[in-house]
């Protein structure tokens, strides 16, 4: 008989939990985890205690047989683990918050995963990972190591390029997100479609759309342009139309987060505006999880309650339920996820992390060829890729200068003067934080 499968999930504490939960719930018969620890460190202690309580709940009224083990202790958590997927935040939403802040102050994109803010919560969450790993290589040397946190691709890329672990994989709910986005507006399942996916993480563009077969980007181009709902909408990003003309030239979908680079004034504006109405984005989620906390308390709650789909992170379950369970089945079937890009993007370093359709087998993703990338997302692309490289030997290194280059290099960034600037005071902001640097 196979032995059952332990995961084990680090940020268990988060409020997306019940997500993981419903989704392993949903998948018993294919995915039998038999044991399921959910750690945190001793900050969030209570929040473990509360979404730990649910999670018990949730699978005693489901009636599958998951043991849900609750942990500070990371080593004893890990032990001959088979899945470990990761979903902490250094710093909790305050430390999102000073990202999403303080560059405003400097008239630049305050966000948590682009721009300084980016840059911020990679140089906080990279040598945590990195931690991790080195556990990992001790404790459970055959685990797969499947990443969420932020920023995802940039974590993908130091794990990548720092450490020797293989069996990592960046994951997002981006791309689902978008191919669910294009089924709703052709009003198709979306079993249906087949969308080629080329480029990063949060800077992933729907290179091309097939439905049963038949290539219909200009027609799904068309039909939101006319809804004006032009390039899929996110809970956490204004969701202004892009220009008809333009959108329909450049014969793609990006994802949301494209609108910081192709509308970067007006989303500035809005950041603004929104921050003086109702604080930044951390702070608007901040309630959200109060909310959602209270909820969880709730010893008659036994399920996901649909609070949660007010945060950005919709279907990331689904994403790290299907990966999880299409290893572990070696499935072959296509995910778009973020690895080791092994020449899938002609003109992206073959060791670098992309996020691409790939095959899904037992021994990990294999990322399907997608070409080159076509010239008017290229230069963009390769930009942030070479700031996520130049981020991430800073966030290894700790080096001060490394870190003002990868600043200085974001096309978000306007001068090198500010992000001296933003860079001395997001340090400062940041330094408990920030061991490699101080
Ligand atoms: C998006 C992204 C995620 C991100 C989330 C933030 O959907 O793909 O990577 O974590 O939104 O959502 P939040 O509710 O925390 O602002």
């Amino acid at each position: 008989m196979k032995k059952g499968i332990k995961i084990v999930t680090i940020g268990g504490g988060s409020s997306y939990t019940p997500e993981l939960i419903e989704g392993f719930i949903n998948r018993y018969q294919e995915l039998p985890i038999s044991e399921l620890w959910l750690v945190d460190i001793e900050a969030g202690r209570e929040k473990l205690e509360i979404v730990g309580a649910l999670a018990k709940r949730m699978v005693e009224k489901a009636g599958v047989p998951i043991k849900i083990e609750l942990t500070l202790d990371r080593e004893k958590a890990l032990k001959n683990a088979d899945f470990v997927t990761t979903q902490f935040r250094v710093g909790l939403l305050d430390a999102r918050a000073k990202d999403e802040k303080i560059p405003l102050k400097y008239d630049t994109i305050g966000q948590e995963t682009n721009g300084p803010g980016g840059l911020f919560k990679g140089l906080r969450t990279i040598p945590v990972i990195l931690d991790i790993v080195k556990d990992m290589e001790k404790l459970c040397p055959n685990a797969w190591l499947i990443n969420f946190t932020n920023p995802a691709g940039m974590v993908t890329e130091a794990v990548l390029r720092h450490s020797n672990m293989k069996n990592v994989v960046g994951l997002c709910n981006g791309p689902i997100g978008i191919e669910r986005g294009i089924a709703e507006i052709l009003n198709v399942p979306s079993s249906e479609i087949f969308v080629e996916f080329t480029g990063l993480n949060h800077m992933v563009f729907a290179k091309r759309i097939f439905h049963n077969g038949i290539d219909v980007t200009k027609k799904v181009i068309s039909l939101m342009t006319e809804k004006e709902e032009n390039a899929v909408s996110l809970k956490n990003i204004a969701d202004f139309a892009y220009e008809p003309e333009f959108f329909k030239k450049l014969n793609m979908i990006p994802i949301g987060y494209l609108r910081y680079y192709y509308k970067t004034a007006q989303m500035l504006n809005d950041q603004k505006r929104a921050f003086e109405e109702e604080g930044t984005r951390a702070q608007v989620v901040q309630k959200v999880e109060h909310e959602l906390f209270e909820l969880y308390k709730d010893q008659d709650l036994a399920i996901k309650p649909p609070q949660l789909s007010e945060r950005g992170g919709a279907y990331y379950s689904e994403a790290a339920c299907n990966l999880i369970n299409s290893i572990y089945n070696d499935k072959r079937d296509i995910q778009t996820v973020n690895t080791r890009n092994n020449g899938a993007i002609l003109d992206i370093d073959s060791n670098s992390a992309v996020e691409v359709n790939c095959l899904i087998t037992k021994q990990g993703p294999i990322p399907l060829t997608t070409g080159e990338l076509p010239v008017p997302i290229k230069g963009i692309v390769q930009q942030i890729k070479s700031f996520e490289r130049v981020a991430a030997e800073a966030a290894v290194t700790g080096d001060y200068d490394t870190a003002l280059l990868a600043m200085t290099i974001n096309p978000l960034v306007s001068t090198d003067i500010d992000a001296k600037k933003m860079l001395d005071e997001l340090l400062e902001a940041h330094k408990e934080y920030l061991p490699n640097f101080f």
